[in-house]
């Protein structure tokens, strides 16, 4: 297995151009399966992840055509071959779970593996489940699998969601693109891939409204057109790259960043003393910190526009170096803290009760092996290890193969001393 070998102490200082959102990524290429017209995607990130959604999507019959290398993915699914979405392709990645509605909405039935736990936590998708029975879809859990059927189409309903739920708000609003009338989704989650998958799909021919509040209205239609999108920019990978300079100290510029979207870690981050200057219309954040000490934050992971839940461990990283002691609250997922262990290895001060961390600042952290347990706990360990004094180790880095293109190049220039060592070598 290949590991990231990393000698800390290295000022950060260039420029890093920001990759296309995973997360929005993954659900635009689902939703080519609305329409028997071909879809293109730029800007998709090259990932395990976007990878492994293509391989599903060519077992289900889509015509994929995304060359090695490429940002640019074109997808066809004018006839499917089959509606099955396998247990071993969908445990690996729970955003596969989301070609169920889709294909039920154009097809009238589907069979998707549930998922499974995660790393993070229970994850499970009833809510999904609720919003495709509002819908009128006939649910059979069965054998581990999710049989939805609606053999007159999906109808349009009112669901209220009792918490917030990405994926349950982005599933059920590609379902509501092709119900018969009119879905209103309420407390429904405002991310900003939500109002990019949205853009997408009116583009398609959708009739979406609402995207980035609480409430979305979609009137449905009866066929889908094929189009050509831009993903987003991938703010968790701005906010990690925003958070390693703050750590390593230096002066980056981030480009095609989204900054607009990124307010509560810009916040975040100026309440610890990092320089942070947005150029919304150039897209571009610059972050700096000299020998400025960091100061400690407490912060409460929250659903959009709140602080990102996929932030939370790099900033524990960071703060593992403020002076003074920041509480840290997670309150999306219930066992997110898997990265405090392993960041303490490196020196770090954490107490985990629950769902909060207790980050008492240490003036330097050392290096040491530690091992990557999910995607973003695997960067906060890059991140503590770029500001650790010598060498860190970081094992099992497929984690992070799934969500970061490039990491190790976009690092390596700007003056990290970072290095991928495969399992021959190592
Ligand atoms: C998306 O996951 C992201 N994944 C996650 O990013 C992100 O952390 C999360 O949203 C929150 O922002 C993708 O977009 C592929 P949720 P999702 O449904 O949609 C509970 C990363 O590292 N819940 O908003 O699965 C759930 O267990 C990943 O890139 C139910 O109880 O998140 C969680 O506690 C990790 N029942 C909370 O809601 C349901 O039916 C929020 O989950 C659905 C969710």
């Amino acid at each position: 297995m290949d590991k990231l070998s990393i000698t800390g102490g290295q000022a950060l200082n260039g420029q890093i151009t920001i990759s296309g959102a995973k997360n929005s990524a993954l659900k635009l290429m689902v939703a080519s399966l609305l329409t028997p017209e071909p879809v293109t995607l730029s800007n998709v990130p090259n990932l395990a992840d976007t990878r492994f959604l293509a391989q599903l999507l060519s077992t289900l019959g889509v015509d994929v055509y995304w060359p090695k290398g490429s940002n640019e993915c074109h997808l066809n699914a004018e006839a499917l071959t089959s509606t099955i979405a396998p247990y071993e392709q969908v445990r690996k990645m729970r955003a596969s779970f989301n070609v169920l509605g889709p294909m039920v909405a154009r097809y009238g039935h589907a069979t998707v593996s549930l998922p499974g736990g995660c790393a993070i936590g229970a994850r499970p998708v009833d809510l999904h489940l609720k919003a495709l029975s509002a819908m009128g879809a006939d649910l059979l859990v069965e054998g581990g699998y999710v049989k939805a059927a609606a053999i007159h189409g999906l109808k349009g309903a009112r669901v209220v969601f009792p918490f917030v739920s990405v994926g349950a708000t982005e599933h059920a609003m590609m379902a509501a693109t092709l119900a018969k009338g009119t879905t209103i989704l309420e407390n429904a989650a405002r991310e900003p891939e939500i109002s990019d998958l949205a853009d997408c799909l009116n583009k398609m021919g959708a009739r979406i409204t609402g995207a980035g509040t609480a409430t979305l209205q979609i009137d449905g239609v009866e066929a889908l057109n094929g189009t050509q999108h831009s993903v987003m920019p991938d703010r968790i990978e701005a906010g990690t790259f925003a958070m390693a300079v703050a750590a390593t100290g230096g002066d980056v510029t981030l480009k095609r960043a989204p900054v607009n979207v990124l307010g509560a870690m810009i916040d975040a981050l100026e309440q610890a003393g990092v320089t942070v200057d947005s150029d919304p219309s150039a897209e571009t954040l610059r972050v700096a910190r000299s020998t400025a000490p960091l100061r400690a934050v407490s912060i409460n992971t929250q659903p959009h526009p709140g602080f990102p839940t996929d932030l939370q461990a790099q900033f524990m990283a960071l703060m593992s170096l403020a002076g003074g002691t920041s509480i840290i609250r997670e309150t999306i997922f219930e066992n997110r803290f898997m990265h405090a262990p392993e960041l303490s290895r490196l020196g770090a001060n954490i107490e985990v009760g629950g769902r909060e961390a207790v980050v008492k600042g240490v003036p330097n952290l050392k290096g040491a092996p530690v091992m990557a347990t999910d995607l973003r706990a695997s960067v906060s360990l890059v991140i503590a290890a770029l500001a650790a004094d010598g060498l860190t180790e970081v094992s099992r880095i497929y984690h992070l193969d799934r969500g970061f293109e490039c990491l190790e190049e976009k690092l390596a220039a700007c003056g990290a001393l970072i290095q991928r060592v495969s399992a021959e070598e190592g």
